[in-house]
This record gives structure tokens, sequence and C-alpha cells, in this order.
């Protein structure tokens, strides 16, 4: 066994037996049903061997970490002129947070708090049917993974949609001050349809390793995006990725990552690795309890912080 498959076994174990697991979101109905028992781990190094544990075969909702993917569709559409349409900088605040918005004229401060996110949804979506944009969406995570399988839980996107009166507040309240080219709720059924894409740890994983590969997918050998984009989309993941909880996020485990309340990480270790972990209970800040100890471990244990070992 390798060094990174027994790191990532002992991992996966400890987390298993682990009583502290934080508490499963409620408020997307649907994901209070999950099993806050559940832990899942996957690591695809640069030379694309895959070190898994636990429940990593596991689909589950990828909610957030889906605005990594958005956000990496948007600028391939209209380049560097998305950040007219919303910020860069790290929030301080919660993923959902109204007052912001209202102190920043309808331009939400970065692409993965919600507000970005739908403003970001709303850009792929210009020109094209809400179907076609989701499509797109779809078909892009299923080539960035190579696996087809990865489809949208309609359930939980239905039950978001149903739940989802801060969204659609926010949504209202940017197309307002004309941020929003699209009807509201064609951007937003695009948005609650994206959060709700199932993945594992596995094809997550997969899915990351343009981000940690200068860009390129190691499949193809092919450039998903321009290395001076990947790192980036890195820089942004690193800074507002895990949102409130971003500066702990970087002091404890030192890499980019982008959570989702559905429990998951995927994180990138620029030139090393594309990680993915799940654990469904959050700390306070929103972002999966188990997911940041376990990345916390797994890089201290490889050396892989980008601030040093
Ligand atoms: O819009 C929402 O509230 C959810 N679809 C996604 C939020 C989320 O994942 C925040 N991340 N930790």
């Amino acid at each position: 066994m390798s060094d990174i498959a027994r790191i990532v076994s002992e991992i996966a174990e400890e987390m298993r037996q682990r009583p502290d697991r934080g508490d499963v979101a409620t408020y997307i109905p649907q994901l209070a049903r999950v099993d806050p028992n559940a832990f899942g781990i996957a690591v695809v190094d640069a030379a694309g061997n895959v070190a898994a544990a636990g429940d990593c075969e596991v689909p589950f909702s990828i909610q957030s970490i889906s605005k990594v993917f958005t956000l990496t569709l948007a600028l391939g559409k209209v380049g560097e002129g998305l950040w007219t349409r919303v910020g860069r900088e790290p929030s301080g605040s919660p993923f959902n947070s109204v007052v912001q918005l209202e102190y920043e004229h309808g331009i939400p401060r970065n692409p993965f708090i919600n507000a970005g996110a739908i403003a970001v949804t709303d850009v792929i979506l210009s020109g094209h049917q809400p179907r076609e944009a989701l499509g797109e969406i779809l078909r892009f995570m299923q080539f960035l993974s190579d696996d087809r399988s990865i489809y949208i839980d309609e359930a939980v996107a239905k039950s978001e949609k149903a739940t989802g009166f801060r969204n659609i507040a926010l949504a209202n309240y940017m197309k307002s001050f004309g941020v929003l080219e699209n009807p509201v709720d064609f951007t937003l059924g695009v948005y609650f349809h994206h959060c709700a894409i199932a993945m594992s740890c596995r094809q997550l994983a997969m899915a990351g390793r343009f981000l940690a590969m200068h860009g390129f997918n190691p499949t193809t050998g092919c450039p998903v995006v321009p290395d001076g984009r990947a790192r980036r989309i890195n820089a942004i993941m690193l800074t507002c990725g895990h949102y409130d909880g971003s500066g702990e996020f970087a002091y404890r485990v030192g890499l980019p990552g982008k959570s989702g309340v559905g429990g998951g990480i995927l994180a990138v270790a620029p030139g090393k690795a594309s990680i993915a972990v799940w654990s469904p209970g959050l700390d306070a800040t929103g972002n999966s309890h188990l997911g940041r100890i376990a990345l916390e471990r797994l890089t201290k244990a490889m050396g892989w912080s980008i601030f040093g070992a």
C-alpha cells in the first residue's frame, strides 16, 4: 500500500469513530434525511493514482461546490468581464447574507456567496433556455470527471425551490439593480438544480484535477482553462471558499477549498493532488466539521499546505 493510501484509510477510520460530527443542514428539508455517520474521502494525485476510503463511492449533494464549476464556465463565456457583475473579495459574512448586498448596491462580494453564485448562473443562462444552461453545467461535470453517470437529484432541487426564500429575496434584490439579465425564476431554477448535482468523492476529486494540474485535464492532456485562470480560481477558493470560515480553513488546512452544505469539500493541492471529502455534519459557519478535520490531517501528513510543511 502506498503512503497516501495508508494515510487516507487511517483518516477515514478515525473519522468513522469520532463522536463530534457537527449538525446536518435542515433548511433544505431533503438534506436533513442524509445519514450523519457517512464519511468519504478520495485523493487523485498528479500521476492519476486514486486513494479513496469510507463512503467514497456514495453520491451526495454537492451544493455550493458546484459554484467552482459555474465560475469556471462563466469565465469561459465572458472572460474578465465577469468581474463587472460580481466582486472577488472575501465577505466575512454568512453564505446567505442579505445585508451586505444592500450596502454594495446589488453587486455581490464574490462568486461563492449565494448572491454571487446566482449572478454567475445568470451569466451562463443568458442567450440560452434554462434547460440548455443546466445541460451545459451537468455535461461539464461529466466531462471533467470522465463519468456520464453524474446526475441532478430532482428531489433536492424541488426541496430547495420550495424553501429557498432567502435566495429568492437575494435574486429579486439584484434584479432591482439590473444585476440579473434573465427572469428571476429562470436564473433561480438553474441555480437550485446545479446545487442539486449529486456526486461521489471519487467523481468530485476527478472533476477538480484541472485546478490542481495547471488547467489541464490529465486524462485527455487537453487544457480545460488556461494555467493563469486555474491559479486565479484557486485564489478565490482560498480566500472565499468557506465564507466566514475561510480564514480558519486556510489556517488549519492551507489549501484552496470549496465547501457545500451537503457536507462536501473539494480541496486543491496545486501540482500535487485534487481531494474530495464528505461528512454531512456542519460547523457553525456551515462547512463540513469532520471534512475540515480530515483535510487538516491529510495536509499535515503529506506536507501539502501551500504555506509550507
Ligand atoms: O443556496 C443555498 O443555500 C444552497 N443551495 C447552497 C449553499 C451552500 O452549499 C453553502 N455552503 N456551505
